[in-house]
């Protein structure tokens, strides 16, 4: 472990490696490049001090890159004490010199520990992924909030507790929710997550996926993505619900829909995408049947019970290194894979980068609205701009090299009136 004042790191000496992953992960991020050789002319972000609580991926090393290049004076720390990879973590603060305060496997405390260092900054904008820095310098340093512009949300949960907190009066910033960005969570939380949970899965078990009862707990974005691709590799999809329209789609997808107590005395695999708690709870792990995986792809590592599976087991062993397997009393044997936490993230490298891609863009197109605009926003939570959300996704076509059809001129009078019927 290296720590000094201005970063607390696992290994310095991983950077080189860490780099060469950098680079190789922003040959798959073309929007950002773009905007990152447009900004270091521009410089929007000169004199603005940020502190991101992101996953300290590579793609985020290429956000950070970014948001450097346009100016800002930046520190980065773990937005999940499972998901740091340490050779990122050396490579931005020996090749870019930018304070990173991450170990992966840290304990809470450190963890906490790691956002005083980010908020000791002094932010004017914040990012995070899971509201834990502006909780904290709402709940801890509330001073700081003077001095803020704004910050931005990257995913659901965050964006629940955010709203949560507008609603008790307790939010004292706006904030963008660039999670609601339909360039965002059409891409990021469906295929990103159902080809990176998927990945965390096999890699973590290496379990053939094909003719397999395979449980998706939540028909959100995540959970419609993971449905997609566990169906890709033959498994028999079984999703749960709690919300009617979803459940509907999902059986309309083609999927089996059940109540979680049936469909756990099938499923060969469970994996939770709901952003909700105890999901998976003792009921439910008590019929579940031997050797079944179980997974959590949602925020917070609460979806699964952890504490009935342990108090529930005669004994628990770590066959490999991101499963843990619980012998229940009565001989049957449940597999936790990444101790419930974001299995795509714990047991895999994360989303491909091409899709962080577009949610970076965001995040990026987002920090430098506000640093403009912050001043004038209300205390509230507010969507991504419409102009940046099209400027996302027009950037990625071409970075494709894909065109598409304009509106002619009667078609956008013939959209725009009312006149014109049977
Ligand atoms: P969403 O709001 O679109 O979907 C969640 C779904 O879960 C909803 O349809 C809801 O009805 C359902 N649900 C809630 N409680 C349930 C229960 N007890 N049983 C069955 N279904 C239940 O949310 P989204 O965008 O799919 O995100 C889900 C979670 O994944 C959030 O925690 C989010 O932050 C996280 N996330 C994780 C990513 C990753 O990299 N692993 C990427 C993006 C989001």
């Amino acid at each position: 472990m290296v720590s000094g004042r201005r970063f607390d790191i696992k290994d310095l000496s991983l950077a080189e490696q860490g780099q060469e992953r950098i680079d190789w992960a922003l040959q798959e991020m073309p929007v950002l490049q773009r905007l990152m050789e447009r900004y270091s002319h521009e410089q929007p972000l000169q004199g603005i001090r940020l502190s991101a609580c992101l996953h300290i991926t590579t793609e985020t090393a290429n956000l950070a890159r970014a948001l450097k290049a346009a100016g800002a004076d930046m520190v980065l720390c773990a937005s999940n004490p499972l998901s740091t990879q340490d050779d990122v973590a050396a490579a931005l603060v020996k090749q870019h010199a930018i304070p990173v305060f991450a170990i992966r496997g840290e304990s809470t405390a450190v963890y906490y520990r790691h956002i005083v260092a980010a908020m000791d900054h002094k932010p004017m904008l914040t990012m995070d992924d899971g509201a834990d820095l502006v909780s904290q310098i709402h709940k801890s340093r509330p001073e700081l909030i003077g001095e803020m512009l704004g910050s931005t949300e990257e995913t659901t949960t965050g964006v629940i507790r955010l709203r949560a907190m507008a609603r008790d009066g307790a939010l004292q910033l706006p904030v963008i929710a660039v999670n609601d960005a339909m360039s965002k969570h059409l891409f990021d939380n469906r295929y990103g997550t159902g080809q990176s949970a998927l990945d965390g899965v096999i890699r973590a078990t290496n379990i053939l996926l094909a003719g397999k009862n395979f449980c998706v707990v939540g028909y959100g974005w995540c959970g419609r993505g993971i449905a997609l691709r566990a169906k890709g590799h033959g498994a028999h999809v079984i999703v749960t619900e709690v919300d009617p329209l979803r459940a509907l789609e999902a059986s309309m997808d083609g999927y089996r829909v059940m109540p979680l107590k049936e469909a756990a005395k099938l499923a060969d695999f469970v994996i939770t995408a709901t952003g909700d708690k105890h999901v998976v709870d003792r009921p439910h792990l008590e019929v579940m049947k031997d050797g079944c995986v179980l997974a959590n792809s949602g925020h917070f590592n609460v979806e699964i019970n952890i504490e009935a599976l342990e108090e529930m087991a005669a004994e628990r062993h770590r066959p490999r290194p991101s499963v843990d397997e619980y012998r229940m009393a009565d001989g049957r044997k449940l597999r936790l894979l990444a101790e419930g936490r974001l299995v795509n993230l714990a047991a895999a490298e994360g989303h491909p980068s091409a899709v962080m891609d577009m949610s970076f863009a965001n995040q990026l197109l987002c920090a430098i609205h506000l640093a403009k605009h912050g001043r004038k926003l209300e205390k509230r939570v507010h969507g991504v701009p419409r102009e940046i959300d099209q400027e996302v996704a027009k950037l990625k076509l071409a970075a494709m090299d894909i065109t598409i059809d304009q509106l002619t001129e009667e078609q956008q009078d013939y959209l725009s009136s009312w006149e014109e019927g049977t």
